[in-house]
C-alpha cells in the first residue's frame, strides 16, 4: 500500500497542475520509501528527498524542519502525509518557503486542520489550486485498518480535511 492517499495518481495530479518545467530542482519532504522521488527522477526532474527514517538508498536522512540546503535551492517542494506527521505544519511551511526561489511551487497533499487559503497566506504562499480529498483519505485509513497495515502517522482526532494544494512562494 502507497504511503499516501491516490498514490502514483495523487502525484501525477499534482504536478500537472503545479506546471513544473521539465529538468526543476524538486524536493520531497518525508519521502518514505522513495517512490515519488523515483517517479519524479523517471519524469525528468531533479528530484532530492529526505526523511526521518528514510526507507530507500535514494531517500536522505534528515529532518523536514531543519534541513541543510541554502535559501531558494528549489523550484519546487513536494510534501505528501509528512507535515502533519511532522507534528508542526506551520514549522513545515516555514521551511518549505524558505528553500523555494520566489515563485517557486509548493505541491502538499495532506491533513489540515486549517482552511487552505488562510493557511498558505500566513505562510508566504498564494494558493493557486486546493482540492479536497477527505473522502478518498477515509476510505485510504479504513483500507490501512482493514488491512492491519499500521499508517506511518497518527490518525488525526477532530475536525480536519485531507486537501491536495498547490501553493506558489511570494
Ligand atoms: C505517512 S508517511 C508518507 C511517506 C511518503 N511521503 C509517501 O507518501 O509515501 C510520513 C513520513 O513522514 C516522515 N516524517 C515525519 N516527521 C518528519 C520530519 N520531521 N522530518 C522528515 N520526515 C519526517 C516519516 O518518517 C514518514 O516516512
Amino acid at each position: 500500500m502507497n504511503g499516501h492517499p491516490g498514490g502514483e495518481e495523487n502525484t501525477r495530479r499534482m504536478l500537472a497542475l503545479a506546471e513544473l518545467p521539465e529538468g526543476a530542482r524538486l524536493l520531497d519532504l518525508g519521502a518514505g520509501a522513495g517512490e515519488t522521488l523515483a517517479l519524479l527522477r523517471g519524469l525528468g526532474f531533479r528530484a532530492e528527498g529526505l526523511d526521518l527514517s528514510p526507507r530507500s538508498p535514494l531517500v536522505d536522512k534528515g529532518d523536514l524542519l531543519h534541513t541543510p540546503y541554502p535559501d531558494g535551492s528549489f523550484d519546487g517542494v513536494l510534501s505528501q502525509c509528512a507535515f502533519f506527521a511532522s507534528g508542526d505544519v506551520p514549522g513545515a511551511l516555514r521551511e518549505a518557503h524558505r528553500l523555494l526561489r520566489p515563485g517557486g511551487k509548493l505541491l502538499l497533499s495532506d491533513v489540515f486542520f486549517q482552511a487552505p487559503e488562510a493557511l498558505l497566506n500566513g505562510a508566504g504562499f498564494s494558493l493557486l489550486r486546493a482540492e479536497n480529498m477527505t473522502a478518498a483519505w477515509r476510505e485510504y485509513i479504513l483500507e490501512a485498518l482493514w488491512r492491519e497495515d499500521v499508517p506511518c502517522c497518527t490518525i488525526p482526532r477532530g475536525r480536519c480535511g485531507y486537501w491536495l494544494l498547490i501553493g506558489e512562494r511570494r
